[in-house]
């Protein structure tokens, strides 16, 4: 606590100094030069340092990042925005902390896996290096844990999607009050397993940590559907699993399946999802895509019926400003000048002039024209 007080006097006495530094530093801000010496230092953006790197697996690594001024640390299961810089433009991203909260020494991690065709993924699993300085938003997100209720959580995860799931676990064995608690874990193979020796590590020392690992790619085609979720595999591993709170994190299918379980066994409330991506709806087979005209940047090109408007931007060179690229954030929101999109979460048709259109979840329809 007098540690706390004391980094809040010391902070407001730097605001107040600044107050009058700022006078000098005029157009500038005093936070501007003082970048110049840490960009940790500064107040008027947020940027972290890498401070380590190491690989999970052949395509998945954790950075571990030290934030700078005003970071406030997260509860275990958030997520947190970055911006990577990249050949001259800059893309944002958002990544799960991996870390639990309890770390002391002020850094977090984040845990990407390459994704297929996903060139920032790719960029920050092979391009960044220990040093370098990256934009970092606040830690955000609903799916965590609550603080009171002893709850007896059952983690169902796949892929990256053990990241939140990680952070939380890690989380409970660091205050020391892990609950019973079951995770099944899906991954192609053994060696894809992010955070692999750790988690056998918890199972074998933890008691009341009880892990179920599927390596869904191990067997021939024919037993590979049967390592698939079902529900018999959940009530094999898990049950009492109508008793737990669900915790899930991974791809659109697994999600899917889930939601049609529980929602059959009248325990909707029970299931806690996190995705990665916006849910899409399924684009009819005559829709056609048009030539998008960025009015503002006097750019055309052509785009199809299923890539979505950002995505088309960037590739035309352009920069807009993004942040969650799956329909909440709303940072990407521009104006329908004429024409006709589609947002693909709900398959509707905007045609209206004026009409807003979230790009990271619209694609082109027709010919259409964007206030970008
Ligand atoms: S980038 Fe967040 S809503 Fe489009």
């Amino acid at each position: 606590m007098q540690t706390q007080n004391s980094a809040d006097h010391k902070k407001s006495l730097f605001e107040r100094l600044s107050i009058i530094t700022d006078m000098f530093a005029y157009p500038l801000k005093t936070s501007h030069y003082v970048e110049l010496v840490n960009p940790l230092w500064t107040t008027h953006k947020m940027q972290a340092q890498i401070v380590s790197v190491w690989d999970e697996t052949k395509d998945a690594r954790t950075i571990t990042l030290k934030a700078g001024a005003n970071w406030r640390m997260h509860r275990a299961g958030q997520h947190v925005r970055v911006g990577i810089p990249v050949d001259g433009m800059h893309y944002t991203r958002t990544y799960t902390i991996s870390s639990p909260p309890e770390r002391d020494d002020g850094c977090f991690t984040i845990t990407v896996k390459v994704i297929q065709g996903g060139r920032i993924s790719r960029h920050i699993v092979r391009n960044l290096k220990v040093g370098d300085f990256i934009p970092v938003g606040l830690p955000q997100g609903e799916f965590y844990l609550p603080d009171a209720s002893p709850i007896q959580p059952l983690f169902i995860t796949a892929g990256s999607g053990i990241t939140p799931a990680m952070s939380m676990i890690r989380s409970l064995i660091a205050q020391e009050r892990l609950p019973d608690t079951v995770h099944i874990h899906y991954a192609p193979h053994e060696f894809d397993v992010i955070f692999g020796k750790e988690l056998l590590k918890m199972n074998a020392e933890q008691k009341y940590y009880h892990l179920h690992e599927v390596h869904t790619q191990k067997y021939g085609e024919e037993q590979r559907e049967q390592c698939h979720f079902s529900v018999e595999q959940l009530e094999r591993f898990c049950p009492d699993w109508k008793e737990r709170d669900c915790y899930a994190c991974g791809p659109a299918p697994l999600l899917a399946a889930l939601e049609a379980t529980w929602e059959a066994a009248g325990l909707s409330r029970r299931l806690h999802i996190e995705r990665f991506r916006a849910e899409l709806a399924v684009i009819p087979t005559d829709a056609v895509g048009g030539k998008v005209t960025f009015a503002s940047s006097g750019i055309s090109v052509n785009a199809d019926s299923g890539t979505n408007l950002l995505r088309i931007a960037e590739d035309a060179g352009l920069n807009p400003p993004h942040g969650c690229r799956m329909g909440i954030c709303h940072t990407c929101n521009t104006t329908l000048k004429s024409g006709c999109v589609r947002d693909m979460r709900s398959g509707k048709i905007l045609n209206e002039v004026g009409a807003t259109v979230q790009t990271c979840v619209c694609a082109a329809a027709g010919d259409c024209e964007l206030d970008l």
